[in-house]
């Protein structure tokens, strides 16, 4: 292939750049076109914007692949360490067990919140969204830490991830006993990751909870399969954020604002509340699909469709496996797992949704493992911010570490009206 594309505008010829991937995707450079030509690229939803350069994830939506850091994500299933896939992802390789041990450790010492965070929960109204409360609390936490973190030095960068990591999981539980009038449960430091989320959310004073190795490994799995996606609306939030050299954590709580929209994390509670209107009655399957296809109804099949995947959502085939193994092993008997396949077969085998390419994606089946595990509906896209957490922070220091990074600025084409005098109110 050449090295370059040719545009020609106006009667002008300009020449310009290709960027190829190491997977072989093609990108061009037209970082100069505007000084050169006075256009810009207009694309509405940046479909077809490549907005960075990054070595973390790989997503080959035609194929349905996905990679963190080059490893399929098919080969954690038989490995559920979400902490070994969250320092793969902010670091790069694999942890050795020396590495994993100091940031087990780190995580375990920095889970308990500051005494004074506690009251800041008694400030939310009962009822209040949680993923409200995560995203106002980790700007709170940052009152905590504000000394805390030079992205500058790696050492640092570590403290502050594992940080984050585990408060956010603290806050995640805190708002929910909070929300339910609980008395908060501490963190122990024997218990890991997922273990220590379950006994936060579930422990009852005098009452001790035992983690269940089959809901861990399970939550394990889920939080890996959300823990990065390469450019999707929270990431590009977050970078957003970041490129304003916002510091990590207000990065991080305006991407849980994103993720919050049903098109995008939200849309784990939407898929639910579907199957559960259907399950209720309200819907039938077969309506459930018409009402998807009628433009003006509003309606979409939530947990169905992709910008990127053109093909099964890799993360969702996982998923669905792992509803039969989780609720099998459980002895969980779950209505909405039927009616959720039932739907699934009947999008599949329907022209409008197999000519646009839409297929289920990760909140189709995430949402009915959630369940299976205890977690509360309104919990659901929280469970999505902690999984996602590694793919923010390692995504915010890859573009903090890209030299001559600049702030995201996009561009548009002004469509209002053309100059106009100012009219006095008594004129109007
Ligand atoms: N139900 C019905 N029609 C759909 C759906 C759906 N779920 N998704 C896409 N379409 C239609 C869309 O109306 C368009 O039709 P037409 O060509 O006739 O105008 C066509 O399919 C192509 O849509 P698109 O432009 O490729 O969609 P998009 O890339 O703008 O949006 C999406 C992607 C995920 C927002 C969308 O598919 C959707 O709203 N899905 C339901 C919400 C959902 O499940 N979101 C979770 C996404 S995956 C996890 C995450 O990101 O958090």
């Amino acid at each position: 292939m050449a090295d370059k594309a040719t545009l020609t505008l106006g009667g002008k010829t300009i020449e310009l750049p290709l960027i190829v991937g190491t997977e072989g995707e093609v990108g061009i450079d037209i970082s100069k076109l505007r000084a050169e030509t006075g256009a810009i690229t207009f694309d509405p939803g940046y479909g077809n914007t490549g907005s960075c350069a990054s070595a973390i994830t790989f997503i080959d939506g035609e194929k349905g692949i996905l990679r963190y850091r080059g490893i399929p994500i098919e080969q954690f299933v038989n490995h559920p360490d979400f902490i070994e896939v969250a320092m793969l992802i902010i670091n790069g390789e694999l942890p050795k067990r020396a590495d994993r041990e100091r940031f087990r450790d780190k995580l375990a010492d920095n889970a308990h919140l500051h005494e004074g965070m506690k009251h800041h929960f008694d400030g939310f109204p009962s009822g209040a969204p949680p993923m409200a409360i995560l995203s106002a609390m980790i700007n709170a936490l940052f009152c905590y830490d504000q000394n805390f973190s030079d992205p500058e030095s790696d050492e640092s960068f570590e403290d502050s991830a594992a940080r984050l990591m585990s408060k956010v999981r603290t806050i995640a539980a805190y708002s929910y006993r909070s929300s339910k009038g609980l008395p908060y449960n501490y963190p122990d430091p024997k218990l890991l990751y997922c273990g220590n989320f379950l006994h936060m959310m579930f422990s009852m004073p005098h009452r001790p909870y035992e983690v269940d190795p089959d809901i861990e490994d399970a939550l394990n799995l889920v939080l890996i399969l959300h823990a990065d996606h390469e450019q999707n609306c929270s990431t590009s939030t977050v970078r957003m954020v970041g490129s304003a050299q916002a510091n990590l954590y207000a990065s991080v709580a305006a991407g849980v604002c994103a993720l919050w929209g049903p098109l995008h994390g939200g849309a784990n509670v939407a898929v639910i509340e579907m199957l559960e209107s259907i399950r209720k009655g309200g819907l039938k399957p077969e309506e459930c699909i018409k009402l998807a296809k009628q433009k003006d109804s509003g309606f979409r099949l939530m947990g169905f469709g992709h910008r990127v995947y053109k093909n099964f959502d890799p993360r969702s085939r996982i998923l669905k496996n792992a509803c039969d193994k989780v609720l099998g092993k459980l002895g969980v008997k779950d209505p909405l797992l039927d009616i959720a396949r039932k739907l699934e077969e009947l999008a599949l085998n329907d022209p409008y949704f197999v000519d646009r390419k839409l297929y289920p994606n990760v909140d189709f089946y995430s949402g009915i493992i959630l369940r299976a595990l205890g977690i509360p509906l309104d919990m659901f896209t929280v469970m999505f911010a902690i999984g996602r957490m590694p793919g923010w922070i390692g995504q915010w220091k890859e573009q903090h570490d890209t030299p001559g990074g600049r702030i995201y600025r996009p561009r548009q084409i002004y469509t209002g009206p053309t100059i106009r005098d100012y009219v006095p109110m008594d004129k109007r």
